[in-house]
């Protein structure tokens, strides 16, 4: 049987340059699929920020110029294979080699840059994909240039675009792309109310559209979660389609685990052994009998800070311990800070992004908090469920399709929900959890062995892309 040739193309991926949720995934799915079914590729920018561990093994493979407005620009293409992965990385020092990944004036730029070099290096690597799989708006020109300038060169290529996230579109003014898009007018696929959205382009070309979770594809044909694009996200379901992200379980194991303080498996004992030892170092109280609550997330709007800050001082007279790990958005940096130096008994503010001392965290945690506005899948809730941290999530996105409330009856349930956007929701799921904690050690017990025998593998995500795959390039009939 033939092998299905796949390319992902993103903007990036671990362990090479990593800024969020995305990196993992393109670290970890990828390898996931049998090297004897699939030929996975992998193409992101060779960003200034690569560690030099890598870069050393790199080898160069071509060079060729692609045109971005007036000029021929320079695209040297290198490559690396890890775990029967072959990375390729896009080499211009002009629009990569900067500190961090993006957030430069010219990110627009720098994007098409990278989509077209996609395109253009295919007969370059000697590598034909029959699926071409983009990430995020950052890839989302490459099924729009596919199909509008490059169909007759592959003709057997289908296009897959996924979102990560929505509220990333990629929109740009017409004016600004204009010149490195060589376009004289605005293509209706592309056009959102007189501007660029690149994000539409792909929604509008790909053969076919995946989110990261079966709840997140729901909720994008409404307007409270579509970011402009409900409509358009209306209008394909034909072809849209959410498959669930797993999480990397060879790095998340609280059973190997290098970075906590005693691996365990099946042992609450040895779990709060965690606790304690944190609490320690944390200088807290040293206390097994407390729960622990943890939040590990970046601190931004997406993740529900707001609903926590509105009852931060409720939630800390309960009889708890509070440790919050991320950076973000400073008004909430500062605020956590603060209230943590009102409650240094309680609570620990870390504003640090610290993967060993996150682990540390996981490992501790009796609870795990995760309130998202919206949250298209969410890892750190499945790394929790893992390590036997019960999370308490608000029911959307991601979080609703790996959650569900404990039911103390019939004991199903890994966790505590809540559906509102409402902090007194959040309050009161908070003090059920520690209740249960507190005077319920059986339901605890069993709660904590649904937790950690929730299974999000990546081979299963694997599998569903696969028939997908298949699906849209015709060797299997549905
Ligand atoms: C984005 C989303 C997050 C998702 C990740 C990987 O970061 O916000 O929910 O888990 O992408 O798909």
């Amino acid at each position: 049987m033939q092998k299905l040739k796949v390319l992902f193309a993103a903007s990036e991926a671990f362990p090479f340059a990593k800024s969020g949720g995305l990196a993992d995934v393109i670290g970890a799915l990828p390898k996931a699929f049998s090297p004897d079914e699939v030929d996975v590729r992998v193409v992101i920018p060779k960003y200034g920020s690569i560690p030099k561990e890598f870069v050393d093994k790199m080898w160069l493979v071509d060079v060729f110029y692609v045109r971005i407005g007036y000029t021929d620009v320079y695209a040297g293409i290198m490559t690396y294979k890890k775990d029967h992965v072959t990375y390729y990385f896009v080499d211009n020092e002009y629009y990569f080699k900067r500190p961090g990944l993006y957030g430069y004036y010219d990110d627009g730029e720098r994007f098409v840059y990278f989509s077209r070099v996609v395109l253009e290096m295919l007969p370059f690597i000697d590598f034909y994909p029959d699926v071409l799989h983009c990430h995020d708006w950052q890839t989302a020109l490459v099924p729009f240039l596919l199909k509008e300038q490059y169909q007759h060169h592959y003709l057997n290529t289908k296009t897959v675009f996924t979102i990560h996230n929505m509220k990333f579109q990629g929109r740009y003014g017409f004016h600004d792309l204009q010149g490195v898009l060589n376009i004289d007018y605005l293509p209706p696929s592309l056009e959102y109310y007189g501007e660029i959205n690149l994000m539409k382009g792909a929604l509008c070309s790909a053969d076919l559209v995946t989110t990261v979770s079966p709840s997140y594809a729901e909720e994008l044909k409404d307007p409270y979660y579509g970011e402009g694009l409900d409509g358009v996200m209306r209008d394909i379901t034909y072809k849209t389609v959410g498959i669930l992200n797993g999480i990397d379980t060879s790095v998340y194991s609280p059973k190997t685990d290098p970075h906590i303080y005693k691996n365990y498996i099946n042992s609450i004992e040895k779990k709060r052994m965690n606790k304690t030892r944190l609490q320690e170092d944390l200088g807290l109280p040293v206390d097994p009998q407390v729960p622990m609550l943890v939040m590990i997330s970046r601190l931004d709007e997406q993740k529900g800070i707001d609903l926590i800050t509105a009852v931060i001082h409720e939630i800390l007279q309960l009889d708890l311990q509070f440790v919050v790990l991320g950076t973000g958005n400073s008004h909430y940096e500062y605020l956590l800070s603060d209230v943590a130096a009102t409650y240094p008994n309680k609570m620990r503010s870390l504003i640090q992004f610290d993967e060993p001392l996150s682990h540390k965290l996981y490992a501790a945690a009796d609870l795990f908090l995760m309130p998202s506005k919206f949250e298209p899948c969410g890892l750190s809730q499945m790394i929790a469920l893992r390590y036997g941290a019960i999370p308490i999530v608000r029911e959307t996105g991601g979080l609703r399709d790996t959650v569900q409330y404990f039911n103390a009856s019939e004991k199903t349930g890994n966790g505590f929900t809540f559906a509102t956007y409402n902090a007194h929701d959040l309050l009161f799921t908070i003090q059920k959890a520690v209740g249960m904690y507190h005077h319920d050690p059986d339901n605890w017990a069993a709660l904590e062995l649904n937790a950690t025998k929730s299974d999000f593998h990546w081979r299963k995500s694997a599998s569903e892309y696969l028939y997908f795959y298949k699906k849209i390039t015709g060797n299997i009939k549905i």
